[in-house]
């Protein structure tokens, strides 16, 4: 095969490697081993599992996501060093389809590291490449900080690699400083110039320090590259590297213009970003292409309405495309009345033109004291106008802590009736939760207590979210106060105020927010 007849690129998947490269993104044994073979599954062509000789862990997980892989052939990075490449060889080994990534920093900032002229360089490539290649009949080769080395060396290099037996050419964006014409160009350039480029695969690696890691990639394919190299959501150091989701999707939705393919299960995306955020640690932001938790959110009137008719309007690909079981319609201060009654049918509440003008009421009302409504607090608006007031009142709390055990007297109006409990805890908030609970046992599981403040300064507002589950019913409650303990203790009484009324129910369960599950 050659690179110029084929249209399909192949996604060599780096989250192992450069993605836990980011600081803090160490992850387990088990996790690596999980995310391989998600990775596996969702036809990712080649993984990269880690660095065998950076330590005893790395090579442990890489000899074993090597010995239970299915699919992609499993990659791991060797410095130009024969015993780097000996260990990565020793892990690899296992795989069905095994194969060594060897790499050297080659611009003359990288040079000066080892201190190293260029024709000492040439002969460290060429004797690194070989022994891979003696080993392993799969190698890649890569010259870090490509797109930083002079070009006439570059291309000297290369030809070496291919000489030397290297099967793929990659050619990193170490430091993201290209840019998606210069990208292309070096690409074709290289094809065209550097003696047995047809015979070898062109890989593209951009880091995404000017934001343009994506752009970069896919112009690297447009100039002749046909192996992707990124991580899933972007994982990786600094600013990240090309982030899988973004080039695949890309190229998906606009194959008009950019004729190449991949062999990726798109729908297992989203399953799998999220299981990568939950173990690396990095959450990913709310508006990142096509993970993001708002990527198919759309919050004002005219977006819902015209969703509502005709999801095109405002979606360029459909959200079970990446493994997503529907569109979110998040209510907010911009929401209509066509969004509201759309939302109470999405959560089976059947409600008269009266009543939908009351909680239509109450909803904006909500709406413009809080960013978002979640499909909780709707059902919560549904309740307030329909069924009485808060079973459940915060009248007082009194708080003391320091370094000893904290101690919280709450008093609480309980079905109308006024009682005070005291307990200890082990600071300020669970002293006050375990209070509220001996004014109302329960045996409500806490899940979740987040706080974030809203506003700068010691007098922000600090805004409380807690999810409460008892017995498979999940309730959420907020509250916002300057006082952190007031929120939390205000928050926690509204989720079990809502348990109370969902056991009233019968215990229906709902969505807990309106974005969807994984399909
Ligand atoms: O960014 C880079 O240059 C790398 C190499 C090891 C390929 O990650
Ligand atoms: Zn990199």
């Amino acid at each position: 095969m050659t690179k110029q007849d084929d249209n399909r690129v192949v996604i060599f998947d780096t989250t192992l490697r450069d993605g836990e490269q980011s600081p803090g993104a160490t992850m387990t044994h088990a996790e690596k081993l999980e995310i391989a073979e998600l990775l596996d599954d969702m036809g990712v062509d080649i993984i990269e599992a880690g660095f065998p000789i950076a330590s005893e862990g790395d090579f442990r997980a890489v000899s074993e996501i090597a010995e239970r892989s299915r699919n992609a052939v499993i990659c791991g990075l060797a410095r130009a060093q024969l015993p780097d490449i000996d260990r990565c060889w020793e892990a690899v080994k296992h795989a069905r389809r095994p194969r060594i990534h060897t790499f050297i920093g080659t611009s003359p900032l990288h040079r000066a590291i080892p201190n190293l002229t260029q024709d000492e360089m040439a002969e460290r490539i060429e004797q690194t490449v070989t022994h891979a290649r003696n080993l392993c009949d799969n190698v890649q080769w890569s010259p870090m900080d490509a797109t930083r080395t002079e070009w006439d060396y570059l291309c000297r290099v290369v030809e070496i690699a291919i000489k030397a037996g290297a099967t793929t050419i990659n050619i990193p964006d170490t430091v993201g400083y290209t840019a998606p014409v210069e990208s292309a160009d070096l690409i074709r350039r290289l094809i065209e110039t550097v003696p047995g480029a047809d015979n070898v695969v062109f890989a593209t690696h951009c880091h995404n320090d000017l934001g343009m890691a994506t752009a970069n990639s896919l112009a690297a394919v447009a100039g002749g590259a046909r192996q992707i190299e990124c991580t899933i959501n972007g994982l990786g150091e600094r600013a990240g590297n090309t982030a899988l989701e973004e080039v695949v999707m890309a190229l998906k939705v606009r194959n008009d213009i950019m004729p190449w393919h991949t062999g990726i299960d798109t729908r297992k995306i989203m399953h799998i970003s999220r299981r990568v955020a939950t173990v690396s640690g990095f959450a990913v932001q709310f508006n990142k292409a096509i993970v993001g938790k708002n990527a198919f959110a759309h919050e004002s009137g005219i977006h819902q309405d015209g969703m509502l008719k005709n999801a095109e309007t405002f979606e360029i690909m459909r959200p079970e495309d990446v493994g997503l079981s529907g569109t979110s319609l998040p209510l907010g201060k911009h929401s209509g009345r066509a969004a509201l009654r759309a939302k109470l049918k999405e959560l089976g509440v059947e409600v008269g033109d009266n009543q939908l003008k009351d909680i239509f009421v109450r909803f904006k009302d909500l709406a413009d004291r809080k960013k978002e409504v979640f499909d909780d607090d709707i059902l919560a608006l549904v309740s307030a106008t329909t069924e009485g007031d808060d079973a459940l009142q915060l009248v007082n709390l009194h708080v003391t802590c320091g370094t000893g055990p904290a101690e919280a007297t709450i008093e609480m109006e309980i079905d109308g009736e006024e009682q005070s409990a005291t307990s200890e805890g082990d600071g300020p908030v669970d002293a006050t939760f375990k209070a509220i609970r001996m004014l109302h046992p329960n045996k409500a599981r806490l899940q979740l207590y987040q706080v974030h403040a809203v506003t700068e300064g010691t007098d922000a507002q600090a805004t409380v979210s807690v999810k409460l589950e008892e017995d498979g019913m999940i309730a959420t409650g907020q509250s916002a106060d300057t006082d952190t303990v007031v929120a939390s203790a205000k928050a926690y009484i509204h989720a079990l105020n809502r348990l109370i009324v969902r056991r009233g129910k019968g215990g229906r369960d709902v969505p807990e927010i309106s974005y969807r599950d994984v399909t």
